[in-house]
Formats: structure tokens, sequence, C-alpha cells
């Protein structure tokens, strides 16, 4: 806390978020305005009480209301001093219509219309928003109204994770800080503020930081969805204790982390392959059938995985020339560490590259070049080293996440390289010895 100016901060929209956000920076140390629309919510705070139930949060109300966290009965009061605006209101879905954001807009409206434009401020959303928005609403309507973002304004967005009955502790105690940057003075000045809150902070782009949000609750609904489906799939079969199953389908190596990680599996690619994993999730979708059950979402993982490849093979045709040119398909196990080929997405890829009609395709995997030959009867040449396919190709594709692929984010022949494993990239954040265990790694 030794900042010399620290920013002065407003919050705007005081429910779960906002409430948390405000009394958190407060309990930080900052000097915080905060204002919520709603007189009847303000005036429960003003007498100490907050409008729903959140562990901890009336104690920091009543710690910090007036001694750092000020309650403002306006807009203008609340901004006028701020550095960062932090948008906390709601942005609920309607139906057919994707998120209503009107409250969005009239905030930044009435932010836009009070402005001293002497003071620069940073206008922050922490609402969840569809990707696109900060950019491609937010920051032109600003421009509408005369404002320069990045010079007289500033504008990015701060998603946030929270849980509702852990608001408090999850706020400030935050798994990770995304600062989805649009300029780089309002981005500056929350690394400051956050600097005092002990957490990653990662600067994005705001498109990356606005589909995080989506995607983080996205994947929860996927899980719950599917953990409840598998209820139902076993209900019809019967005589299945669904409990003792799920605590026993926890105790997988995966779940905490040893050797592999469920984030591994949680990571995008070219689609499962192997032996297990296509056929039993087939196996219990037609099982369930069997029982008058639909596995929907059992259907939609094996479609999407069809879908995968399509997607890959649509990528590799885009950037061709023409279909003579020679394609490098850099893996041809399901996985790397192993030489198993069944069902392998390689073999996938290879089927649409053909039906699209391209005539020259090689192909080079460290252990799984024999067994390819022997399982599949493909017209593609087999090369004897990365070195020779890399250096004849015109594109080469990432299928398998071999590690001694990895050299390729160093390319320096100018080749075209569909990385279809986000292997290049991930180097930073996954250690190379541990690609390995990645999708489909299950037997
Ligand atoms: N609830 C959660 O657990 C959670 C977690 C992460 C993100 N989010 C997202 O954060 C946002 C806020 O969620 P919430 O649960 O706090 O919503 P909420 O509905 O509880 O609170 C929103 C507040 O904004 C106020 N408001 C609306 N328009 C305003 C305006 N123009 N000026 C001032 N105040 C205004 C409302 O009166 C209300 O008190 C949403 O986009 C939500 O999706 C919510």
């Amino acid at each position: 806390m030794t900042d010399i100016n620290p920013p002065v901060i407003a919050v705007i929209g005081l429910g779960f978020v906002g409430l948390a956000a405000a009394l958190g920076f407060t309990e930080k140390g900052y000097n915080v305005y905060a204002f919520d629309i709603d007189v009847m919510k303000r005036n429960g705070l003003k007498q100490g009480k907050i409008p729903f139930y959140e562990p901890d949060m009336e104690e920091a109300l009543s710690a910090h209301l007036n001694r750092g966290f000020n309650l403002c009965e306006s807009m203008e009061e609340a901004i006028s001093q701020a550095d960062l605006i932090f948008i906390c209101v709601g942005t609920p879905y309607q139906e057919g219509g994707g998120l209503d954001m009107s409250s969005l807009i009239s905030a930044i409206h009435g932010i836009s219309r009070l402005k001293n434009r002497d003071h620069f401020k940073g206008i922050i959303v922490k609402s969840t928003i569809p990707p696109g928005t900060i950019r491609g609403i937010l920051k032109p309507l600003l421009e509408s109204v005369g404002f320069e973002v990045g010079c007289d304004v500033g504008l990015a967005y701060n998603p946030e994770f929270l849980r509702e009955g852990n608001a408090w502790e999850d706020f400030l105690k935050p798994d990770r800080i995304i600062i989805g940057e649009v300029d780089s003075r309002t981005a500056g000045l929350m690394e400051q503020v956050y600097r005092r809150f002990e957490s990653p902070c990662v600067r994005v782009s705001p498109e990356t930081a606005e589909y995080l949000k989506y995607a983080s609750n996205a994947l929860l609904a996927t899980l719950i969805s599917f953990a409840n489906e598998q209820a139902m799939i076993a209900e019809s079969i019967g005589d299945i204790d669904i409990t003792q199953m799920f605590h026993l389908l926890h105790m997988d190596k995966r779940w905490s982390g040893f050797p592999a990680r469920m984030s591994h599996y949680v990571y995008p690619g070219c689609g499962f392959g192997g032996y297990c994993l296509p056929k039993d999730t087939l196996g219990l979708k037609h099982t369930a059938s069997m029982y008058g059950h639909n596995a929907k979402m059992l259907e939609a993982v094996m479609q999407v995985n069809q879908d995968i490849a399509d997607f890959t093979a649509e990528q590799i045709i885009r950037l061709l020339n023409h279909r003579d040119e020679q394609i490098g398909i850099l893996g041809l196990s399901f996985k790397p560490g192993s030489d198993d080929v069944r069902n392998s997405p390689a073999a996938r890829i290879i089927d649409l590259l053909l039906d699209e009609g391209c005539t020259n395709l090689t192909a080079y995997d460290p252990v799984a070049m024999f067994p390819f030959r022997n399982h599949y009867d493909f017209p593609i040449r087999m090369m004897n080293s990365l070195h020779e396919i890399t250096v004849s190709s015109d594109i080469c594709v990432i299928v398998t996440a071999w590690p001694e692929f990895q050299s390729l984010a160093y390319n320096t022949s100018g080749i075209k390289i569909v990385d279809a494993r986000f292997m290049l990239e991930s180097n930073k954040t996954i250690p190379k010895e541990e690609l390995q265990w990645e999708e489909g790694s299950t037997k």
C-alpha cells in the first residue's frame, strides 16, 4: 500500500458484483464512491442493510460505510472525483434476443453526459457482456458523443468470476484478474489498483476477456448437464447407485492433477480418438437408447468431434493456392506417446482432404507411420523426419501434439503451419513434458 496517489474508484450498480467490488476496493484501502439507481437499495445500504444474503458482507458494510465507502445520491457525485469507474449493472438474458444491455448503455450515457472532460477517467465494465461489445458497441458509443478513447476517456473490460454465497472472499482473493485492454492508460491504472490483491493479473484483448467469462460459465453449465444426463441414463438402466458412482468417478487421478490434469481435457485440439473414448461414448449412447433415453449430450459430443475435423480441414483448404500443393500431416497417432492410430483424428482429416481433391499428402509421425500404413489405405507418402516433411511441404498441419513439433514455434523456413493442437502458443503455459497428457489420453 505504498502508492503515492492511489486511484479514486467509482462503482456503478450495487448488486452482488458491484457491492462486493465497492466494499472490496475499500477493504484494500481505496476511496470508493458508489451509486445504484435503486433508491430503496441505497436507503437500505445507508442503514447498514444489504439487500441479499451474502456471508461477511454486512460486517464489511458496517466497517466501511462512510469510512472509505461513500454512498452517493447521484451518478454525478459518484464519478466526479473518480479515476476509474467500474460498471456493475445487470445484463439479464432476454428471451430470444441475447443479453439486455439497456442498463449498461444507460450507465455509459449517464457517465458521458456528466463527465468533466479535463480529468481522464477509465471506464471499466465488470458486467458480463457478449464478445465484441467493448470495441464494437461501447467504444463507438463514447466516440459518438465526442470522446477520444485512450485520450480523454479510457475503456476496459474486467470480467468478474465471483460465486454468489462466496462473493466477499472471491472478490478479495480472485483466482486471476483479467484486464481486457483497450487503452494502456486505463489498463495501467487497473494494474496499479489490483496490485494490492496478490492474484495473477493478465492483460488480454477485450474480446478474449469477454469470451473467457462466457466460456467459463458455459463450461460449468456443460459439466452440470453432463452429470445430470448421466443420472437420467443411470435411472433408466436401473440398479445403479448414482451417488456412489459419482464419488468414485471423482477419485480419478486427473481431478487432483497427477499425472494428468483435467485442464488438459478442457483444451481445444482437432478431436479425440483412440480406442476407448469414441467407442464408449457411442456405446453408452446406444445403451441409453435401449432403455428409452435419448442421450442428447453424448450425441452432441460425437457430432462436435466430427465438426472439429471438418473445421480443421477447411482451415487447411483455405490456405492452399491449389489442390496439388504439398500438405504435410504432422502426427498420425491419436495422441502423443502412443502408436495407436485407431479412430485417429489424422485419419478423419486426411479423408476429408482427399474428398476435397487434395492430391499431394505426406505424413510424419515419430512412431505411428507403420501402424497407420497397416490400418488405413490412404494414398499418402510417409516422410522420414520432421525436417524432411517441413522443408518439402507447402503447408504443415500439427494433428498430434508430439513434443518434437514444439520446435516449429521457431519456424524460420516460412512454411504455413496449421497448429490444430494449439501447442505452439501453449508452451508459455503448459510445460512441454506434459503435452503428452492431452485430450483423448484416457484408455
Ligand atoms: N451474480 C453473480 O454471481 C455474478 C458473477 C459474475 C458476474 N456477474 C455479472 O455482473 C453483472 C451484475 O450482476 P449482479 O448479480 O450484481 O446484478 P444485480 O441485478 O444484482 O445488480 C445490478 C444493480 O445495478 C443497478 N443498476 C441498473 N442500472 C443502473 C444504472 N444505470 N445506474 C446505476 N445502477 C444501476 C440495479 O439497480 C442493481 O442494483 C451482470 O452482468 C452479471 O451477469 C454476476
